[in-house]
């Protein structure tokens, strides 16, 4: 897994928070990350202590951990999310920028398609404009257009390179991923249009008006901020 800044027992505390709005019955989403494993950690616990769900994970990961987690799974197909708890790489305004793990596209789905989507982070992570480098996955084939098309938009496109293999991150999907800097973004929803446009994205990180709450963890405990309107 990568390692992301905040602490290991703030993204503890954000995980199990929105790990125990989960009740019997229900489909979950599972998100991608470091502080989403906790919740999908904590949703294990109690299955094994009896509780019914579902989930849909997100990417491999969340797929392998849910597995040894015990939490037994179900696809779009047959169920949309009553609730996705997933991380997030920063928060402004209840906005997101995601996809440090590469997972934003399938993230994207799980959460658009969820009744409510509950972010986990630590306090590391919110910010009072979004300016984090946005992730945006492509088809191998077009990355030069849209590279092209970044810089249009006066972004500045890096691929992102893999740790442990020579070469670029594949996604679990196949494609590349071009980490996009634009400093502020002073309008995320304008930004999020015009790359959606761009032929050969399959997504971006930029999650606008998606989320319904946000829970905050810290070394202290949890706040959570209501996005609901
Ligand atoms: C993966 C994601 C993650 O949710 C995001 O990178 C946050 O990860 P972490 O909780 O490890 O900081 O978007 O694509």
């Amino acid at each position: 897994m990568k390692s992301t800044g905040g602490s290991e027992e703030a993204k503890r505390r954000a995980g199990r928070a929105a790990a125990d709005r989960v009740a019997d019955g229900m489909v979950v989403g599972l998100g991608t990350g470091s502080t989403a494993a906790h919740a999908i950690r904590a949703l294990g616990e109690r299955v094994d202590a009896g509780l019914d769900i579902e989930g849909i994970p997100t990417s491999f990961q969340s797929r392998q951990l849910a597995r040894e987690a015990g939490i037994p799974l179900t696809t779009l197909e047959d169920a949309f999310p009553d609730v996705a708890i997933d991380g997030a790489d920063q928060v402004a305004n209840g906005d997101l920028v995601k996809g440090g793990g590469a997972a934003h596209a399938r993230e994207k789905v799980v959460d658009a398609a969820a009744t409510a989507f509950l972010v986990v982070a630590d306090e590391t992570k919110l910010a009072d404009t979004l300016d984090h480098a946005v992730p945006v996955e492509v088809l191998p084939d077009a990355r030069p257009l849209v590279e092209s098309r970044v810089r249009d938009m006066d972004g500045e496109p890096t691929l992102r390179a893999a740790e442990r293999k020579d070469g670029p991150v594949v996604t679990d999907n196949g494609n590349l991923v071009l980490d996009c800097e634009f400093g502020e973004i002073g309008d995320p929803a304008k930004l999020a249009w015009g790359l959606a446009e761009v032929p050969g994205v399959v997504a971006h990180g930029l999650f606008v008006g998606l989320a319904d709450a946000v829970f905050v963890g810290s070394e202290e405990g949890v706040r959570t901020l209501s996005l609901e309107e």
